[in-house]
């Protein structure tokens, strides 16, 4: 399992872990997790309402650079979303992707059950919103154009996927 997992779900080892902390002072409070959700484009059209619910759900965590949030072909049971800094998306050996503030990842295996497509590091200390399988179900039918939004941001994955398979394809047939 993930270590953020393991910290969610009371079996991460502190004393050897110690690369990622969740979050208990500013920051995680109610009032200022719902000002940094507020700025979210995913969640712009949701209400004072929907957003205090959602501050409820999300758990906050920092995450040292370096650190592996989520591993290629291991089974992921959270969606993160990014509060500040920036991650690594290794699509494949030769091929990575940055994410940085506002963006999220980890949707894929939550929405099709699958391992996790890609691996997924810390390039900066990162500080992530963090929701789990449960709750992404509710998200989903609560906050208004989200699946809208994923399908567009999936969409958008797959044909960057395929147009750097072409151009990796051209480039060793030396085309
Ligand atoms: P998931 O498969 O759950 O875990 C790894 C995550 O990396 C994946 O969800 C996506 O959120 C993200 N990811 C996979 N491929 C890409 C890509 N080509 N561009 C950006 N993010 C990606």
């Amino acid at each position: 399992m993930e270590l953020i997992g393991r910290m969610m779900d009371g079996s991460f080892d502190y004393d050897r872990g110690g690369r990622l902390e969740p979050v208990s002072g500013p920051g995680a409070r109610q009032e200022d997790k719902i000002e940094r959700l507020r700025e979210v484009p995913l969640f712009e059209e949701c209400s004072n309402k929907q957003l205090r619910s959602l501050a409820k759900i999300t758990k906050v965590f920092d995450v040292a650079a370096g650190a592996v949030i989520a591993r290629a072909g291991e089974l992921g049971d959270e969606f993160f979303l990014i509060c500040d800094g920036s991650v690594r998306v290794e699509v494949s050996p030769d091929q990575h992707v940055l994410l940085g503030p506002g963006k999220f990842f980890g949707e894929m295996s939550l929405l099709d059950g699958g391992p996790r497509s890609a691996t997924v590091v810390a390039s900066t200390p990162v500080r992530l919103f963090v929701i789990t399988r449960q709750n992404f179900s509710v998200l989903l039918k609560d906050v208004p154009g989200l699946t809208e939004t994923l399908l567009v941001t999936l969409s958008r994955r797959v044909r960057q996927a395929e147009e750097r398979a072409e151009r990796l394809a051209s480039g060793a047939a030396g085309l």
